[in-house]
């Protein structure tokens, strides 16, 4: 398929501004969906058509997608990118903070869903690109809210991609894993080997976005991106599984032994 048009959710930064510059080199009519306006994007990309909606808000991302399926701008490709990370299950566990990431990451995607299901068809086919994780295999206990928004995210493009087979919804995702991008990563408080394997297996933006937008054109289910760093994650879902306590969250991220009564000693020590 060749791509005409895109609509890509989050371009302040990261991948999501990464795609949207590679689209609007390559003359691909683009529909940003920002939170906010940044006035020095939209004057780099006039072209952009440049659209403020929180993508948590339902109602503002229905009124959008019925807005453009009634002028005939429904583009061909959503990549639904708009995320955020958060520490919200450290000393305790933060229900406002793990709200806000299963809001953005989940609900801002499935609040496209819900009204694109209802189009009807047009015998054009429309992609929908989910950015999930590789924290699918082996998640952060710390980010539970990322992990937990990522892992929902894949079983329900999962079923989607099923239901609607041969239908003009094409629902696919991007099992994505380290990029080289300003997203919060936890990375001063993760035990050292750790983010040095992360870095080490991590990806160019460059190169992500190049892959996300060959994988965009064609009808295939799932992207693995980059694939050297799925070892790691298969590593460290099988040492979960092999080593007690490895990496599940027994400690505190300063190292501190969960829930020990004042004046304990910690038994680990
Ligand atoms: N980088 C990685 O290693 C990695 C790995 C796996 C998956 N991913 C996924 O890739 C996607 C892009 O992440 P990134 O690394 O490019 O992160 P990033 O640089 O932090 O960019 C995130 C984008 O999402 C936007 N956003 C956040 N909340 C929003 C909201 N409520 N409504 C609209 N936009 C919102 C941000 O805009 P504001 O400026 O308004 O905050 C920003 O433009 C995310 O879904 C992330 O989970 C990243």
């Amino acid at each position: 398929m060749e791509v005409k048009s895109v609509l890509i959710t989050g371009t302040t930064s990261g991948l999501g501004r990464g795609l949207l510059q590679h689209y609007a080199e390559h003359s691909v009519k683009v529909i940003s969906v920002n939170r906010g306006r940044v006035a020095e994007l939209e004057a780099q990309y006039p072209s952009v058509r440049f659209e403020c909606v929180d993508v948590r808000s339902a109602e503002g991302v229905e009124s959008l997608v019925r807005d453009l399926a009634a002028s005939g701008d429904l583009p061909d490709v959503f990549i639904l990118n708009a995320g955020i990370n958060r520490l919200d299950n450290d000393e305790v566990f933060d229900l406002p903070l793990y709200r806000e990431v299963i809001e953005t990451n989940l609900y801002g995607a499935l609040n496209f869903i819900a009204p694109l299901t209802r189009v009807p068809a047009a015998g054009v086919a429309r992609h929908i690109v989910a950015i999930s994780s590789m924290v699918n295999y082996a998640g952060n206990p710390y980010g539970l809210g990322y992990y937990t928004s990522k892992k929902a995210l894949t079983a329900c493009f999962d079923v989607w991609a099923d239901m609607y087979a041969q239908t003009d919804l094409v629902f696919k995702q991007v099992m994505l894993g380290p990029v080289q991008t300003p997203i919060y990563t936890m990375g001063d408080q993760l035990p050292r080997w750790m983010v040095r394997i992360k870095s080490l297996s991590s990806a160019s933006l460059d190169g992500t976005v190049r892959a996300i937008s060959r994988f965009a054109r064609t009808r295939k289910r799932k992207l693995i991106y980059p694939l050297r760093a799925l070892p790691a994650f298969g590593a460290m879902w099988l040492g979960r599984r092999l080593i007690p306590g490895f990496f599940q969250g027994r400690k505190t991220l300063d190292g501190r032994a969960r829930r020990r009564p004042s004046g304990d000693r910690d038994p680990m020590r």
